[in-house]
């Protein structure tokens, strides 16, 4: 897998297109995800390894991507931890015993792996699945974005309550925050163990902290983690949204690649950042709603852009929308396949 192209960008070398892949891919925009969530709930989608396995492997068939996702989702740890995690229908995750008390905290577990098993499973079967035709990336949800569903009980538009906790009690959201991050070095070396061969730390919403508050309650916490990886031959990838403007400080975590939101010109993030440091990023999803001229008109323009920066991997800002047509992703991966810098 070091020879794939998807693994070559990632750590910087020269390849004879950019890989692509998209966040979100294993999901929802596709009938044949649907045929399966039809029959099974989310949860038991992703601690079933054979399940989880049939629709990590849904983009690889069906659309011919450069790299391999493994369908589970952030929130397995902290529901590891003892979040009581539900996934209704149409209204996302919930948990129902959230975490706002010292004592709250301090009943979350933090020896966790055991009970992650299922992940590790799903990966074996994954891997015989692929048979290395193309990597597959591990992930986990990083400290800030993890704790904001414990504390909010679920998703959040203001994150008003997780802000309170970090601003008026610094010391209950470090305590928090350092027991994630504990079980997010454990996890995520399970899933490198079990076979993964890149890992993407995925902290969606630190783009609702400040500057100050970033640094300290979330990016010291991804230092940490990145730190604590096995990383030989694993390429870690950082994503935020926010990356556009916290990306000077996610480099200092020394990842291999930041994934970045779609508010920068990616040439000018690359360009800024110390070399063998790649890029991930970062057409606007919103771009695969339009006409096809648009999407290739958009992604050659981006890849214009990029053609003398070794060290780049196509993807999007953020995840693909559940609505977008399952046509316009094949075209954009076709077009992208077929491009040669
Ligand atoms: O990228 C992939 O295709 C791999 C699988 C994956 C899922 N979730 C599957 C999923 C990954 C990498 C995630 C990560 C995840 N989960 C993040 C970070 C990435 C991001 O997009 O920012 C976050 C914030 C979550 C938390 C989460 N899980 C939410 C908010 C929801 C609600 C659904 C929504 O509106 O996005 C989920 C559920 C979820 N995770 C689904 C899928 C396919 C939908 C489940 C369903 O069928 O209803």
């Amino acid at each position: 897998m070091r020879d794939s192209l998807l693994i070559r960008a990632a750590f910087s070398e020269k390849t004879e297109r950019p890989p692509v892949w998209m966040m979100r891919q294993a999901g929802r925009f596709m009938k044949e995800y649907w045929e399966i969530k039809n029959k099974y709930s989310f949860l038991e989608m992703c601690k079933t390894p054979e399940l989880a396995a049939d629709v990590t492997m849904l983009p690889v068939d069906l659309l011919g991507i450069d790299g391999a996702i493994l369908f589970s989702d952030i929130l397995v740890t902290p529901e590891a931890m003892g979040g009581d995690l539900s996934f209704g229908a149409n209204v996302g995750p919930k948990f129902s015993n959230p975490v706002r008390t010292m004592a709250d905290i301090d009943a979350l577990e933090i020896d966790v792996t055991h009970k992650l098993q299922y992940v590790a499973d799903a990966i074996k079967v994954i891997q015989q699945r692929l048979n290395g035709k193309i990597p597959l990336i591990g992930f986990a949800g990083a400290p800030f974005t993890v704790m904001s569903y414990l504390v909010e009980g679920g998703s959040s538009k203001d994150f008003k309550l997780t802000k309170l906790m970090l601003h008026n009690h610094p010391e209950m959201a470090h305590r928090l925050l350092s027991k994630i991050a504990k079980v997010t070095v454990d996890y995520l070396n399970m899933q490198i163990a079990a076979g993964v061969n890149a890992v993407q730390l995925f902290d969606s919403w630190a783009t609702a902290l400040a500057w100050d508050d970033y640094k300290e309650f979330s990016h010291n916490y991804n230092v940490d983690i990145i730190s604590k990886l096995n990383r030989k031959d694993i390429p870690v990838i950082s994503f935020c949204k926010g990356s556009s403007v916290f990306a000077p400080l996610m480099a200092e975590a020394k990842p291999d690649v930041i994934s970045i939101d779609w508010n920068a010109d990616l040439l000018n993030i690359k360009q800024s950042l110390p070399k063998g440091i790649a890029v991930q990023g970062n057409l606007d999803p919103h771009i695969l709603y339009a006409d096809k001229a648009v999407i290739k008109d958009r992604i050659y323009k981006l890849f214009d852009r990029m053609k003398d920066e070794p060290g780049f991997i196509f993807n999007l800002g953020h995840g693909i929308m559940p609505d977008i047509p399952f046509d316009n992703v094949k075209y954009a991966v076709e077009i992208i396949k077929e491009f040669r810098y």
